[in-house]
């Protein structure tokens, strides 16, 4: 085979290394995608009847403080300067987020002064009893923020979120809550932020395309009837794996829980729909956790003033056919891990990465930065043949 190295998937992760291979060492890269696209969960589509961009897998916003990965990303896309703000709907009232001094200040109908407020905020945590705060989530939660605030911005939303009432959740879920006690409710504090001028999809394809990079889509890894599957490969050709954990070794150790979204798209015959891009829900008899209104991501785009394209987003426990979006990550789920990480050791010439061959929730810069440290460490100084490398 003419390949010097296999990567299986091409999310962010994968595009990254195979980028670094490439370039950094001439490899020629395959990469193969189960998708019928490139780009994982950061891709994007045109919505064929507005030609509003719309990030097909949830709603991605790009931003990072790692200098390495912003100029890396910079070879590929410019970015906007959106700049993303998120408001939440509760009892009928929108409120900004993340909960900060106007959030508070709204909801009291007050005007506290930031120690005004934090006075407050802490004589509500007191009246949980010492001692009861880690018996579940929503005790924890009420000993971190009061229970007025608990109850309105932080209980129904996560209720939903897990589909499991709080007093069932672990109080180890959270350590803390967000609350800001000044008026800023910038979502995101990196010193880059923004979104991919021309789009995701532009941005990926772009990274992708070199000549010693060939990609096959609809090819998944593990159909023993296309040649290069898992049996045909994993020793024969250094391998990057960045699909789940758990179905590359068959589940042999149990499966990993996952909570996965459905979305449920929608165009809209006016040209703004709620003002905003996400919208969060924090009642618990409202189904959907947030709104998308994608026209947002970029007001300076000439979209249609008469329709926009929202997407309501539903959370729950992903079953094995469903796209696996966020780890749950319970003691058991831990304790299977450790044991995958031991089968992983013993596997020839393979190195699992990303966001689903590690089972830890990555954001793109994360995911970027891990796959250009790895090759830096790993995958470079092994396909220049330098001593040590395994
Ligand atoms: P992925 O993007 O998941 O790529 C893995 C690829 O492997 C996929 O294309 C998959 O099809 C392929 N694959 C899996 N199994 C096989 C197989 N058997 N054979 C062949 N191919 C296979 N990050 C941010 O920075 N900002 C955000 O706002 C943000 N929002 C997010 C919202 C949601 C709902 C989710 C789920 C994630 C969000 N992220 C966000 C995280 C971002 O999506 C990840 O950082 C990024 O996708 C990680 O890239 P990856 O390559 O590790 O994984
Ligand atoms: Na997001």
């Amino acid at each position: 085979m003419d390949t010097d190295l296999v990567i299986v998937g091409s999310g962010l992760f994968g595009l990254t290394m195979a980028r670094r291979a490439a370039e950094d060492a001439g490899a020629r890269v395959l990469i193969i995608e189960k998708r019928s696209h490139i780009g994982g969960n950061a891709y994007s589509h045109t919505d064929p009847e507005t030609g509003i961009e719309v990030h097909t897998y949830g709603a991605h916003l790009f931003h990072t403080s790692n200098e390495r990965v912003w100029e890396f990303v910079n070879r590929f896309t410019s970015f906007t300067n959106y700049v993303h703000r998120v408001y939440t709907t509760v009892d009928g009232v929108v409120y900004p987020m993340p909960v900060n001094l106007g959030t508070i200040n709204q909801f009291f109908s007050a005007a506290y002064s930031p120690d005004e407020a934090r006075a407050l905020i802490a004589s509500q945590a007191a009246e949980i009893d010492e001692g009861r705060a880690d018996e579940n989530f929503r005790t924890k939660g009420i000993s971190l923020v009061g229970e007025p605030l608990f109850r309105a911005f932080f209980e129904g939303y996560t209720a939903k979120q897990w589909q499991t009432d709080p007093e069932d959740l672990p109080a180890s879920i959270v350590s803390r809550l967000p609350v800001r006690y000044t008026y800023d409710n910038r979502y995101f504090s990196d010193t880059w932020e923004g979104l991919p001028t021309d789009g995701y999809a532009a941005w990926l394809e772009r990274m992708a395309d070199h000549p010693n990079i060939t990609i096959m889509c609809d090819t998944d890894f593990f159909d023993e009837s296309q040649p290069y599957h898992r049996d045909a490969l994993v020793g024969k050709v250094p391998l990057v794996y960045t699909g789940p954990l758990d179905r590359y070794f068959d589940y042999s150790r149990g499966e990993l829980g996952w909570r996965t979204i459905d979305f449920e798209t929608e165009v809209k015959p006016v040209g703004d729909f709620q003002g905003t891009s996400v919208m969060n829900y924090g009642d618990r008899d409202v189904a959907y956790t947030r709104i998308h209104e994608f026209r947002h991501f970029h007001p300076e785009r000439d979209y249609p003033r008469d329709k926009t394209v929202i997407a309501r987003e539903y959370s729950r426990f992903a079953g094995r056919d469903d796209e696996p979006y966020y780890p749950v990550n319970t003691d058991a789920d831990r304790e299977k891990l450790l044991a995958y990480r031991e089968l992983a050791k013993d596997e020839p010439k393979v190195l699992f990465g990303g966001r689903l061959g590690t089972y830890k929730y990555l954001d793109m810069h994360m995911a970027i930065a891990s796959a250009l440290s790895r090759y830096d460490a790993i995958v470079g100084p092994y396909l220049r043949g330098e001593d040590g490398a395994q």
